[in-house]
């Protein structure tokens, strides 16, 4: 065990000593030796889902970096299911992980946890989603997810024509039919992200270039529980018959995340979309099926957050706290949790139309031709 939390430990109260002493065991977080080898200590990483691919190469990226250093890793993912991440979590603590890197599912949800892990002097960083609610998270590491909201509605309004990519005005006019779809409302960077696009948007809207047929442009109205495919499929087929069926089409729509807006192409396919009347649709992740979407004309954009860079710097930070360090943040104002200002490492992103594919994702090594070309990595 690093030596500040040994020595917090040694000034703690008996019910911390008795607690500490209950979290001892085979698990790194048991030795309380000064000098701990990486071989001795463990970090618990805990995912949300296997369902989307891009958790999945978080997972394996966090992984891979720490074990490279020597470090045990504790891999966990939850199949978006909360009382099952909860016990993942409580697992962890008790095999004795010395630091925790999670990707929560509801963003709420992990109060008891995150005491559990303060009370054992247990960091958390908390990985691309904001754990909210709790004092007991030390460290955030994601991107800035307000700007991720400002590309996504700037991507849409360049896919219809009404700006140009270097900001200036474009030459199409509108009016624009669009619709409007947010993440999972108890996932804080959906908040971010809607209310990054809507600031964008707004002034067209109000303009009238843009209109939201359905009327639906509360982030309640448009949430999806979970971030789920089939939820948005069924939200656009339900927009298509309830506001579109009298002959008029949508232009545009706004996803937040390219799961979603698979679900919302496929409803527009089945719609009878096609070529060149087929809506701008956004996403974000930089998932491999919408890449290959975005490849074959169908999916307009989508918002590349490099993986390999967050999983560095979940990394990094795991790495100083290990060493009794407190890692360094960029950002130290923007993420309140709701009890605290969670110093954060934030990381850029990357806009991508189908001309960015081969300079930003091929050429980086994200994905190869290949797996562009068939629409799955691996
Ligand atoms: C968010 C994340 C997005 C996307 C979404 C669905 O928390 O910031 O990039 O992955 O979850 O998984």
């Amino acid at each position: 065990m690093p030596v500040n939390r040994k020595i917090l430990a040694a000034l703690g109260s008996a019910v911390l000593a008795l607690s500490m002493a209950a979290c001892s065991g085979e698990g790194a977080g048991s030795g309380g030796n000064d000098g701990d080898k990486p071989a001795d200590l463990t970090i618990g990483v805990s995912m949300p889902t296997q369902t989307s691919e891009r958790w999945i190469a978080d997972g394996n990226s966090v992984k891979e970096k720490l074990e490279a250093k020597g470090y045990k890793v504790d891999l966990q993912y939850a199949g978006d299911d909360i009382p099952t991440q909860s016990q993942q979590v409580d697992q962890m603590i008790t095999r004795g992980a010395d630091v925790l890197i999670i990707a929560a599912i509801d963003g709420t949800a992990l109060s008891g946890q995150l005491q559990a892990a303060a009370d054992a002097k247990i960091p958390v960083i908390a990985y691309d989603r904001l754990i909210r609610d709790s004092p007991n998270v030390d460290f955030y590491v994601s991107f800035d997810n307000f700007k991720v909201g400002v590309a996504q509605a700037t991507a849409l309004l360049v896919g219809l024509g009404v700006q140009t990519k270097d900001g200036a005005k474009g030459e199409a006019k509108g009016p624009f039919n669009v619709e409007l779809f947010a993440g999972s409302l108890d996932d804080n960077n959906a908040h971010f992200f809607f209310n990054g696009a809507m600031e964008t948007l707004k002034p067209f809207i109000d303009d009238g270039t843009l209109k939201v047929k359905s009327g639906q442009t509360a982030i309640d109205k448009v949430a999806i529980l979970r971030w789920q495919q089939e939820g948005a499929q069924k939200r656009m087929e339900d927009l298509l018959t309830s506001s579109y069926n009298d002959g008029t089409k949508v232009d545009g729509v706004l996803s937040p995340y390219d799961g979603l807006s698979r679900g919302i192409i496929t409803a527009l396919q089945n719609a009878g979309y096609r070529g060149a009347e087929f809506p701008v649709v956004t996403g974000q992740d930089a998932e491999i099926a919408s890449v290959k979407l975005i490849d074959d004309g169908v999916q307009s954009s989508t918002i590349f957050k490099d993986t390999r860079l967050l999983a560095e710097q979940a990394v990094i930070a795991g790495e100083a706290f290990l060493t009794d360090k407190t890692p360094q943040a960029n950002d130290t104002e923007t993420y309140n949790n709701g009890v605290k200002v969670v110093p954060s490492y934030l990381l850029p992103v990357q806009t991508v139309y189908k001309d960015d594919i081969k300079p930003v994702l091929i050429d980086s090594g994200y994905f190869t031709a290949e797996e562009v070309a068939a629409g799955q990595a691996g």
